[in-house]
């Protein structure tokens, strides 16, 4: 059916590997359509930031379950989606490596996972959606109207990684931003909770050797493919 003539809002689910540039491809969609962009990795990044302030192992499956009711986490949107974490606006703080690993850490745990569905489903029930994630369109939105999984070789997403930690003023050693690249890939795969892994029904775009309007034009290509606009 057209998506046209459907009243519910449209989601476009856009997974894969860490630093393949799913924000940015999902946040020029979001701008181009005017839907709204939901990081979905930065949810995930605030509970390992509560994790790493409360000084619980990330690993410690039951200490961290035991600290989720103290976990309140609020998402405002502004000009980028800025993230609360018990009041405070965590926003910058969760993107630092070791957030990552954190987020990584934690985002193996099913009751994390629960806790964290219902805040992501919500938004796409309500508004027209770009989300952007690892199980988006296998577990959080099963039925999204567009299906992207956007990938790119490991060494390539180190590259990038390194430029944009270093253009915010980071430390970026290739060789650890490559390690951690391929480590959180490989947890992120093998997990037993909601995998990382493209579903059936979604769209491959390997955009290793495309840059940065290449990687929109295609994504474009397929929304119109899909939903006609
Ligand atoms: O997209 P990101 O790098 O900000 O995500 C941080 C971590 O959160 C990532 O290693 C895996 C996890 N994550 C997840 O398990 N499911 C999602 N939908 C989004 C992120």
């Amino acid at each position: 059916m057209d998506v046209l003539t459907q009243n519910k809002p449209i989601s476009i689910a856009i997974d894969g590997p860490s630093a393949a540039g799913k924000s940015t491809l999902a946040r020029a969609i979001a701008e181009k359509y005017g839907f709204l962009y939901v990081d979905t990795g930065a949810i995930y990044r605030t509970v390992g930031l509560a994790v790493q302030n409360a000084e619980i192992e990330p690993q410690d499956t039951a200490a961290v379950v035991a600290l989720l009711p103290s976990v309140k986490i609020d998402m405002v949107y502004a000009d980028v989606q800025r993230m609360f974490l018990n009041g405070a606006d965590v926003t910058q703080e969760i993107r630092t490596p070791k957030s990552s690993l954190y987020a990584s850490d934690v985002s193996k745990i099913p009751e994390v996972r629960a806790f964290l569905m219902d805040m992501q489903r919500d938004l796409a029930r309500r508004r027209d959606v770009v989300m952007d994630g690892r199980d988006i369109g296998n577990v959080v939105l099963p039925d999204a109207d567009v299906k992207i999984f956007l990938t790119a070789s490991a060494e390539v997403r180190a590259r990038r990684r390194c430029l944009e930690l270093k253009e915010k003023g980071m430390e970026a050693d290739f060789d650890t931003v490559l390690h951690d690249i391929v480590y959180r890939d490989r947890q992120d795969m093998e997990r037993a909770a909601a995998p990382l892994k493209a579903a059936e029904d979604a769209v491959l775009l390997d955009n290793s050797e495309m840059d940065f309007l290449e990687t929109v034009a295609a994504a474009c290509q397929t929304i119109y493919l899909k939903t006609g606009r």
